[in-house]
């Protein structure tokens, strides 16, 4: 289960990606990470998240750190609405870039349609 979301597709998500970083401690996943690229200019870096009884040491750090040193680009863009997450890529060099823009098709975030369904019904307590 990643941000929600699990099975097929968040797999095949993962396969398609230029790079991906998985860190064990033994046989449990315990970080993950995956960059799309064109190799030559641009990147953007999704799906960084450690296991929560993990966090706090650096498996974060270095994972960003094994993906950028593989990213010979001159933009890397990643996104992110966890202020707590915003503080650590901001450590890392990343800021603020208002020139982004987004357009969203929320309904195909999930392999199941009615996981959204349940997550709209609920207050919106932040977006893009
Ligand atoms: C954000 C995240 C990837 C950071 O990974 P990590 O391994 O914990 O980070 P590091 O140990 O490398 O942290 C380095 C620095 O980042 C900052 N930082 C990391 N996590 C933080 C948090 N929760 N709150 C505030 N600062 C944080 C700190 O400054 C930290 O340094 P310090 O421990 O010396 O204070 C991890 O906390 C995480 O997975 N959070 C959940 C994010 C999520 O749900 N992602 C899903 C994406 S789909």
């Amino acid at each position: 289960m990643l941000g929600g979301r699990a099975g097929a597709k968040i797999r095949r998500a993962f396969e398609s990606s230029s790079l991906v970083c998985f860190v064990f401690d033994d046989a449990r996943l315990i970080g993950v990470s995956r960059a799309i690229t064109d190799g030559d200019y641009h990147a953007v870096i999704y799906d960084v998240a450690v296991h929560p009884d993990y966090q706090r040491r650096s498996i974060g750090s270095r994972m960003l750190s094994e993906l950028l040193d593989r990213l010979p680009v001159w933009r890397v863009i990643l996104v992110s609405d966890d202020a707590d997450a915003q503080r650590f890529y901001r450590r890392l060099g990343f800021a603020d870039y208002p020139d982004v823009l987004a357009r969203l098709d929320r309904g195909r975030l999930y392999d199941d349609a009615s996981h959204w369904d349940q997550i709209v019904s609920q207050p919106v307590t932040s977006s893009i």
